[in-house]
C-alpha cells in the first residue's frame, strides 16, 4: 500500500515537472500545427494543435476526435496539461482506455439492454456494459477515423464522420460534424451538428477527463464543483435510469453551491456517475457548471445548450493505466463533465427527445472556459 502511494506520488510529481518544462513565456505562434500520430486501419492519424494568442493550446487527433492535451496557465502563469491521455496512439488503442478525451456517439451513455423501438421496429445494439449499450456500442464514434479540415481563421478544426445505416445497430446514415474552436478568451468550444436519412437516436458528447492541477494533485477530490441542477436522473445498480428525477436538496448530489468533490463522495456508492437535470432558462448557451482547483488557481466554466450533464469522477480508474508524462491514473484522478441528453432517452418517454428525423438538424454547443482566480 505504502509502496503504491509512493509510486503514485512520484508519478504525479514527474508529470507535473514535465508539464512545467513548458514555461508560459515560450510563445508559440497562434494557429494550427500538425504532427503525425501513427496509423489506424491504414489511415494516417494526425495530431492538430491549436494555439491562441495567450499561448493556450488544445491538441486533437482525428482518431476518435480525441482531445489529447489542453494546456492552460495556472495562477503563476505556468502552463500545465489539464486532461488525461496518452503520449502515443497505442495508448488510446489499448483495451480499457476509458474514452479519454474522445467524441462519443451515436448515443452517449447507456441504452438499456441495447434495445429501443422506433416507428414500430425493434432495434438491437451490441451490448458492451453489463448487458447494456454504453457510448454507442463496441465501436462507437470514439474508435473511428474522422475527416479533419482546418477552418479559415486558424482557430477551428472541423471533424466529420459518416456513420452508415445499420452501423452498431442504429438506423439511418448519420452525417456528423464537430467543430473544435479555441477562442481568444481561453475557451474550447465544441459545436456538434448531425443529419440523418432515417429516424435515429442521437446524443453526441465529449469525454475529456479534467484534472485542473495538471497532475500536481493525484485526484480531483479537492476540486470544488458547482452544478446548476436541482434534480438528477436516478439509476439502478447498472446505471440505467429508473425514470425518477429526485431532488438534490439535502443529499450528497447537491452541487448547487460549490463544494469539494470529496466532501460527500463516500456516501455515493461507487462515486459520482450520474446525469444532472440542468436548470435551464432556454435553449441557448448557458453556464451550467464550474470547477475550481485552489492549488493551481485554475477555474473551469462549462456552458452548454444541452439539458443534461454526466458528472463522472473517474470511479473506474484503478492505477492500471499509465498516461502522459508517466502519470499513473488512480481512482478519481480526474473528472468528466459530459454535456448531453439524458441516458436511455430512447426508452424513457418522459425524458427530452433524442430521436433525430430526416430533414431535421441535431445541434449541440458546449464551451469549456479556462481562467484563474
Ligand atoms: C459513464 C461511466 C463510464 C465512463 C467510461 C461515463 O460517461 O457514465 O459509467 O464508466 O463513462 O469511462
Amino acid at each position: 500500500m505504502k509502496k503504491q502511494t509512493l509510486l503514485l506520488m512520484t508519478a504525479a510529481i514527474s508529470f507535473f515537472t514535465a508539464c512545467e518544462n513548458k514555461p508560459a513565456d515560450t510563445v508559440t505562434k497562434p494557429g494550427i500545427t500538425e504532427k503525425p500520430f501513427g496509423v489506424f486501419e491504414n489511415e494516417n492519424i494526425t495530431q492538430y494543435t491549436i494555439t491562441n494568442a495567450n499561448g493556450m493550446q488544445v491538441s486533437i487527433i482525428n482518431y476518435g476526435g480525441i482531445v489529447t492535451d489542453i494546456i492552460t496557465p495556472d495562477k503563476d502563469k505556468k502552463m500545465g496539461d489539464v486532461v488525461l491521455g496518452f503520449d502515443s496512439l497505442s495508448g488510446y488503442l489499448q483495451k480499457g482506455n476509458p474514452y479519454f478525451g474522445a467524441l462519443i456517439g451515436r448515443y452517449g451513455n447507456r441504452i438499456a439492454k441495447g434495445k429501443f423501438v422506433l416507428d414500430g421496429k425493434t432495434y438491437q445494439l451490441p451490448l458492451n456494459n453489463n448487458g447494456n449499450t454504453l457510448h454507442g456500442g463496441v465501436k462507437g464514434f470514439d474508435k473511428v477515423v474522422w475527416q479533419a479540415t482546418k477552418l479559415p481563421g486558424d482557430s477551428s478544426l472541423q471533424l466529420t464522420y459518416a456513420s452508415k445505416d445499420g452501423e452498431q445497430g442504429f438506423p439511418g446514415n448519420l452525417q456528423s460534424t464537430v467543430v473544435y474552436t479555441l477562442t481568444a478568451d481561453n475557451s474550447l468550444q465544441i459545436s456538434y451538428t448531425a443529419t440523418t436519412d432515417k429516424a435515429t437516436p442521437v446524443n453526441l458528447t465529449n469525454h475529456c477527463y479534467f484534472n485542473l492541477s495538471a497532475g500536481k494533485e493525484g485526484t480531483i477530490l479537492d476540486h470544488e464543483v458547482m452544478i446548476n441542477a436541482d434534480k438528477y436522473t436516478a439509476v439502478d445498480t447498472v446505471l440505467i435510469p429508473t425514470g425518477q428525477l429526485p431532488d438534490v436538496k439535502g443529499t450528497p448530489m447537491d452541487f448547487t453551491t460549490a463544494k469539494k468533490v470529496g466532501k460527500d463522495i463516500a456516501s455515493v456508492k461507487g462515486g459520482y456517475d450520474h446525469n444532472w437535470v440542468l436548470n435551464r432558462k432556454g435553449n441557448d448557451l448557458e453556464e451550467v457548471a464550474t470547477v475550481y482547483d485552489a492549488g493551481s488557481g485554475r477555474f473551469l466554466e462549462v456552458f452548454t445548450t444541452e439539458p443534461g450533464l454526466q458528472f463522472y469522477t473517474g470511479n473506474f480508474l484503478d492505477s492500471t493505466l499509465h498516461g502522459k508524462n508517466n502519470w499513473v491514473y488512480a481512482q478519481h484522478a480526474a473528472l468528466c463533465l459530459e454535456t448531453q441528453h439524458f441516458p436511455d432517452g430512447p426508452n424513457q418517454p418522459t425524458f427530452p427527445n433524442t430521436i433525430l428525423k430526416p430533414g431535421e438538424t441535431y445541434k449541440h454547443v458546449t464551451k469549456y472556459k479556462f481562467s484563474v482566480k
